[in-house]
């Protein structure tokens, strides 16, 4: 019988990628892509990314759903989701190794004046611009799980005085550990670049908006490599206007693809991506995925799962 079978579900990614290294991985595993599924009873695993509404309902044989991202919000964000499974995300090296990739090198433009530098090449202008030095330069990370801490390690070499604010208080050497709703305005009075990496919780949500801009010392900036639910886009927008905030980067946003309309494009203080500052690499989350799928055919729990009650 097909039982056991893995649904591949996500209309962003390649699922010809993904299939062709579960055959190589484990050749017994039946890959089914959505919406080609039926018969429905057979799908034990469920790897999925922005599923629709209700869809993991429809299984009743599920036995654990993996997120296509290291983010589970596409999932919880639904009242349906069926919360006695088992929901895995991604935690892997290659996607942590990016992410600090993209805060390091995010980090260094604004903290070496990069876009002015690029506006002033523009124009053929050869101006001098003096940039801090890194000792001089306080850099805050909001969330200090996987990939907070690494982005944090990762920039330590640069000499920036580094603090990080989570819900539990952290011990990370070279890191200044703040801890709570208490804690983060000064936190936030500290930092002269903040990072977000938080996962997005009915906690956090819109937790990038204008009271916290008013918090951070005049001059700073904003980096967003989270999710496009923690910024009040247009209280970002009035703080770059203001001249509070000196930039942003932004890799998330509140609609993706940014729509033509949003302002954020041609804002001459916003450097966008799109969100890209980490991705799951299928040849090696397809790894993890098979890992995973031979502990729980063991009778073991499977790693790296998500705490429910916490949201992430
Ligand atoms: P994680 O390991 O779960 O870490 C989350 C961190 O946020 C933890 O330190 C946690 O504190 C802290 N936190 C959660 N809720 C909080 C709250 N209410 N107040 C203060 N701190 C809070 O997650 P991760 O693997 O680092 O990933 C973080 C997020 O990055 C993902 O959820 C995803 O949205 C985003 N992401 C984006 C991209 C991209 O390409 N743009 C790629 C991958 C991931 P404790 O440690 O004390 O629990
Ligand atoms: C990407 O956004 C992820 O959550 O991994």
């Amino acid at each position: 019988m097909a039982q056991g079978a893995l649904m591949f579900l996500s209309l962003v990614d390649r699922d010809d990628m993904w299939t062709a290294h579960f055959r190589r991985l484990k050749p017994s595993l039946e890959v089914r892509v959505f919406p080609k599924v039926e018969p429905v009873e057979d799908v034990s695993y469920a790897l999925v990314w922005k599923p629709p509404a209700g869809e993991l309902l429809r299984y009743p044989h599920l036995r654990c759903v993996f997120s296509l991202g290291a983010g589970v919000d596409h999932l919880l964000s639904d009242p349906a989701f069926p919360k006695h499974v088992p929901l895995v995300r991604v935690v892997d090296p290659s996607l942590t190794r990016g992410m600090s990739e993209y805060v390091v090198l995010q980090v260094l433009m604004h903290h070496r004046r990069q876009p002015e530098f690029l506006q002033f090449q523009r124009l053929k202008k050869w101006q001098l611009l003096m940039s801090p030095d890194a000792g001089d330069v306080r850099v805050g990370i909001m969330g200090l799980g996987v990939l907070g801490s690494d982005a944090a390690e990762k920039l330590r070499p640069f000499g920036y005085q580094l603090a990080g604010w989570s819900h539990t208080r952290k011990s990370i050497a070279g890191v200044e550990s703040f801890a709570g709703m208490d804690e983060l305005k000064p936190f936030l009075q500290r930092t002269d670049i903040l990072v977000c990496l938080l996962p997005l919780t009915p906690e956090t949500r819109g937790i990038l908006n204008r009271e916290t801009f008013a918090q951070l010392p005049a001059g700073a900036v904003v980096i967003n490599a989270a999710r496009g639910g923690h910024l009040v886009e247009h209280d970002l927008i009035a703080a770059l206007d203001s001249g509070h905030l000196k930039g942003a980067t932004l890799d998330v946003f509140q609609t993706e693809p940014l729509p033509e309309s949003s302002p954020l494009w041609a804002h001459p203080k916003v450097i966008v991506t799109p969100h890209l500052a980490s991705f799951t690499d299928p040849r090696f989350v397809s790894e993890n995925v098979v890992a995973n799928i031979e502990r729980i055919e063991r009778g073991e729990a499977p790693h790296d799962t998500v705490d429910l009650s916490r949201g992430y």
